[in-house]
């Protein structure tokens, strides 16, 4: 596949319509003493410019004869004896595109002279004080020339607004990606459920899941892996992972792997012994309806409210059935009650980053869907193990189910369609 950067540049600069642009990569974050995390590369240049190392400023200038330039860290023969090798300005020339190429420790100095001209600038302001400081402070060195006749950046947009709007309509080789992000990821649920028999740990789970990300050539998961066994399951965004499975109770995974820098978003819910008991067959079913209706609604046109619109109206009714809840259906959804047992939203944007950039509204209304975007879908069910008001075989139960879905104008496809789901598919891929 030829290298998709090149054109994705050319609609940004064109879409910056004479306005330049300052984005900022991160750093190696310190984790204690002299260990650094692994640096991820930022999205946004992940996206634009394909630079995986730390330390990297992009500038976009349209209708300038050199209007992409990068700002790079130098190659350094003992600095990158200890933390890598690096590319330098030669690669940020030759390899990435760069019409000009910096050391990044010039970026202060050459920003001013760069924006001359420019009355408007694209930029992440309040992300970071250091950035700001470089950015502000060479605004205010633009002034200078200003009596000379040339402009001056007087007025800062935030970028991520329009790169939001380009990231969130994936291209071919971003929907590349993604479809391997989401193999790789079903392998790993399918190794989970392998994993997850009585008496393993959570963490013997996660590490089935992890080391599958990256046997499979992902550059590992794209936000912490949870296994919640029993009632973790009801702890949203549980990652201890540290207690052990117990017979006769189920085991939530909410795990994604990367590829190529593209994140799946996958939770497959499923049980220690290997089958379903009465009630938990009874949450598990309710939940999965719930989810085959919100991606019934993964249509172009459709509002993306609707999806969750339509896994609240399913939930709601079993919420009622199973004795959760009293009351009309209607009012129940009107007074939102179900956010006792449903209280996180039905998707989000998926992409290079887990929740992906792009906005959910447009003006007052919720976006309409189309062709070219993906969304989670992931209605769930949570009975706290101490809720007094639910009938006591369902407390400590909690369900949810997650598949990442492309809208196309045929309808959705399910990137995450062999991972199995279905109640039979599930206790066979658990079969003890
Ligand atoms: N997978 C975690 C989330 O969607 O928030
Ligand atoms: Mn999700």
């Amino acid at each position: 596949m030829t290298d998709p950067r090149p054109s994705r540049r050319a609609r940004y600069l064109d879409r910056l319509d004479g306005a330049a642009a300052l984005l900022f990569g991160g750093v190696h974050a310190v984790r204690n003493s002299d260990s650094e995390y692994r640096y991820r590369p930022h999205s946004d240049i992940v996206y634009l410019c394909g630079w995986e190392e730390p330390e990297v400023a992009a500038l976009f200038r349209p209708g300038s004869d050199q209007p992409f330039v990068l700002f790079v860290l130098p190659k350094d023969r003992e600095r990158e004896t200890w933390t890598g090798r690096r590319g330098g300005v030669e690669a940020a020339h030759a390899k990435y595109g760069a019409d000009l190429a910096f050391p990044y420790s010039e970026l202060a100095t050459r920003l001013p002279v760069l924006l001359q001209g420019y009355d408007r600038l694209h930029y992440a302001y309040g992300e970071s004080a250091e950035h700001d400081k470089v950015v502000f402070g060479a605004i205010a060195n633009v002034r200078a020339p200003l009596r000379n006749g040339t402009c001056l950046p007087w007025k800062i947009e935030h970028s991520g607004v329009l790169l939001g709007e380009l990231r969130l309509t994936k291209d071919d080789a971003e929907l590349a990606a993604l479809r391997r992000a989401a193999a790789i990821t079903t392998e790993a649920h399918l190794a989970a459920m392998q994993a997850g028999r009585p008496g393993a740990y959570e963490y013997e789970v996660e590490a089935a899941i992890d080391g599958t990300f990256r046997r499979l050539g992902g550059t590992g998961a794209g936000y912490t892996t949870i296994v919640g066994g029993g009632e973790n399951a009801c702890v949203l965004h549980y990652i201890e992972n540290r207690s052990e499975l117990r017979p006769g109770s189920l085991c939530l995974v909410d795990a994604g792997g990367e590829f190529d820098w593209y994140t799946a978003d996958v939770t497959r819910t499923w049980p220690v012994s290997g089958r379903f008991s009465s009630p938990q067959r009874d949450v598990y079913t309710l939940v999965l309806e719930a989810q085959l209706a919100a991606i019934a609604r993964a249509e172009a046109g459709r509002p993306f409210r609707e999806m969750h619109d339509a896994a609240v109206a399913v939930l709601t009714r079993g919420m009622v059935e199973l004795g959760l809840l009293d009351g009309d259906v209607d009012e129940l959804i009107v007074e939102e009650r179900y956010r006792k047992y449903y209280m996180h939203g039905t998707g989000h944007w998926l992409g290079l980053d887990v929740h992906d950039a792009g906005a959910y509204h447009v003006g007052m209304g919720s976006r309409k869907l189309e062709p070219g975007q993906v969304v989670t879908v992931e209605p769930g069910l949570y009975i706290a193990s101490d809720d007094e008001d639910a009938p006591a075989a369902l407390r400590g139960i909690g369900v949810r189910i997650e598949d990442d879905v492309l809208i196309t104008a045929g309808g959705p496809d399910i990137l995450t369609a062999a991972c199995p789901k279905s109640l039979r598919a599930v206790e066979a891929a658990c079969a003890r």
